[in-house]
């Protein structure tokens, strides 16, 4: 795996101690940092994980990251939930670059070192509330999409943002062979006001680590008054258009998966309620205790203002 966690690197290649405490406050600071850009892709990453916590976080208990990182969606490794684990270390997450183009001032594709020099990470603890029913709790190591966007100055015309996931058959089984579950590229959007929201992150770690590669390293989505599956993982493409893009799911199925898909209980999908919501962790099958669920879940006093007006039975 060319991704490793900093207790893996070699101390010899580890920053000393007191410029890593340097490098860290100056990030808080927010400065951008040439000597972090000479750093060694893998030395770079290391460092990066130096975060502060964020108050956008909640107080609930996270979920255990054994379960967090073994029941997985990420089609690209296999469709059962168990696949992601087994299948995803062959992804080569290094090098890795993401192309943003469309309707910015400043196009290019930008290397994940680039993207990361300029990120301030913060650890941000989430509901994550998936369209099939249960629901995690993750501290994720993130910063915001809108300090990306910013950066690439987005135009006047720009109203949404399309996202696109990594095509690499010779290392994602779920994309080889005559049964693939889905169309690749996976591709989601978002409008522009809710990719530029506070609470909408890039993800590149989580439980204080680099992300795994079955939750989606190394650069990922997390949209948390949304369904699991707005949060694009393992992204290579960033664009901003004029129109609502295209979607993989609400191209599979319009009428189950709509552009919006905000956590909503009183909106169930056509074949099963969204009422309640099982918490990975918390017993299983007939045991499992279930949790009502809340409206845009439990995010709702940030981001209600956003739908004002908007019928949401419509707009799914
Ligand atoms: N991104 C890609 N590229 N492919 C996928 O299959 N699955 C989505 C989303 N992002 C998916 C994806 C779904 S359905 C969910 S619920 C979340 O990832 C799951 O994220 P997690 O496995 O990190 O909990």
């Amino acid at each position: 795996m060319l991704i490793r966690k900093a207790s893996d690197i070699p101390s010899s290649e580890i920053t000393p101690r007191a410029i890593y405490l340097k490098r860290r406050e100056l990030l808080q600071g927010g400065l951008a940092l040439s000597a972090l850009a000479a750093l060694r892709p893998q030395q770079a990453r290391a460092a990066m994980l130096a975060f502060t916590k964020s108050p956008f976080s909640t107080d609930e208990t996270p979920t255990r990251k054994a379960d967090a990182t073994s029941y997985n969606n990420f089609y690209e490794f296999g469709t059962d939930k168990a696949d992601p684990a087994a299948n995803a270390h062959t992804l080569t997450t290094a090098p890795w670059s993401v192309k943003i183009d469309g309707l910015v001032g400043k196009p290019a594709t930008y290397t994940l070192e680039d993207i990361l020099s300029h990120a301030k990470l913060e650890e941000r603890i989430y509901r994550l509330r998936c369209v099939e029913g249960w629901s995690m709790v993750i501290p994720w190591v993130g910063f915001p999409l809108a300090d990306l966007l910013k950066r690439v100055e987005p135009q006047g015309s720009a109203k949404y943002v399309a996202f696109e996931t990594l095509v690499r058959p010779d290392e994602m089984p779920g994309q080889r062979g005559i049964f693939q579950p889905l169309p690749w590229p996976y591709l989601e959007g978002l409008r522009l006001d809710e990719a530029m929201h506070p609470l909408t992150i890039l993800a590149t770690g989580m439980y204080g680590e680099t992300l795994p590669n079955q939750n989606g390293a190394p650069l990922r989505l997390v949209v948390p008054w949304k369904y699991g599956f707005k949060s694009i993982k393992s992204i290579v493409r960033i664009s901003l258009v004029e129109k609502q893009p295209p979607t993989t799911w609400q191209s599979q199925a319009d009428n189950e998966y709509g552009f919006y898909s905000n956590v909503n209980p009183e909106v169930d999908h056509p074949r099963w309620s969204q009422a309640t919501e099982r918490r990975i962790g918390e017993g299983s099958g007939l045991f499992a205790k279930r949790r009502p669920t809340q409206m845009f879940n439990g995010y709702g006093e940030q981001v209600a203002h956003l739908y004002a007006g908007l019928d949401l039975r419509a707009n799914y």
